[in-house]
């Protein structure tokens, strides 16, 4: 299957933090922060990576990650002019998808649980999207989505004031070849974006959206503030120190992989 990790954006709210320095290469306690979601796509049984970067920064992400062999994958690269949304990322991934199918995660999304790797190889892109729905106290900085009595999804909003429920949708998505070309429809949203919770909903409306409930004790950090970035940083350092394991280390990931 094929991965693409979104590594652009302004990181505005981690200023002056992120003045100089893309927010995904921050250091997220002994790693840089984008070798998380990397992790997380390898354990998904992901083989071929684009990383998309703002163009300032695509030379030290290519020092960084290089050709993806030394993990026992292929990455390549590509850029964003301008931080025009999330729902860009598919139409700059375009030639590098090749009308296939593929994983998309956010290039701050920090994703770590028992079983996460074997559940997420169980899913596939070839048809229809899945998604993601994960408890939160306070759901409104996040897309929200609302599920009726049999899990399916009813509603989807981003970043509503009054949340129609608890479940954050984190920004780990599966999507069928047709998100091309939904995402070249789409309109701008209010703040000026692409969306891709306008994606998420096209697929919803046409019945073809599966959402999969992360179990209790499934921990999922956007990196993308002070305080989360700090919290990512201490669980990857406790746990690690406490049970002699690596948490985002992509060749370790794909050792557990392979077995
Ligand atoms: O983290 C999960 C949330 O991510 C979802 O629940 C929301 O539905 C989704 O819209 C998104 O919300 P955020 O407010 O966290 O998005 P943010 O603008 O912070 O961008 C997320 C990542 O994507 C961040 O690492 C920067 C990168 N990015 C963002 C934009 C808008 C890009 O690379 N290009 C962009 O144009």
């Amino acid at each position: 299957m094929k991965g693409v990790i979104l590594a652009g954006g302004s990181g505005t709210r981690l200023h002056p933090l992120t003045k100089v320095i893309s927010k995904q290469l921050l250091p997220v306690y002994d790693k840089p922060m984008i070798y998380y979601p990397l992790t997380t796509l390898i354990l998904a049984g992901v083989n071929e990576v684009l990383v998309i970067t703002r163009p300032e920064d695509r030379p030290s992400f290519e020092s960084l990650l290089g050709d993806g062999s030394q993990f026992g994958i292929s990455i390549s690269y590509a850029q964003q002019e301008k931080p025009a949304g999330l729902a860009q990322a598919p139409l700059i991934a375009e030639e590098f998808l090749n009308g296939e199918g593929f994983c998309l995660i956010l290039g701050d999304n920090f994703l770590y649980g028992p079983g996460l790797g074997r559940k997420l190889q169980k899913l596939d892109s070839a048809e229809g999207a899945t998604i993601f729905a994960y408890k939160v106290k306070d759901p409104t900085q996040y897309g929200v989505v609302e599920l009726d009595n049999s899990g399916v999804p009813i509603s989807i909003e981003e970043k509503p004031m009054s949340p129609k429920s608890d479940l954050a949708i984190p920004g780990l998505y599966f999507f069928d070849k047709e998100i091309v070309g939904i995402c070249q429809n789409l309109q701008p949203s209010a703040r000026g974006e692409l969306e891709i919770t306008d994606a998420i909903k096209d697929y919803m409306s046409r019945g073809k959206l599966s959402v999969q409930l992360l179990p209790i004790g499934t921990a999922w950090l956007d990196m993308g503030s002070y305080e989360s970035l700090l919290e990512a940083g201490e669980f990857v350092h406790i746990i690690q120190a406490r049970q002699g394991i690596l948490i985002g280390s992509p060749e370790t990931a794909m050792v557990s992989r392979s077995k």
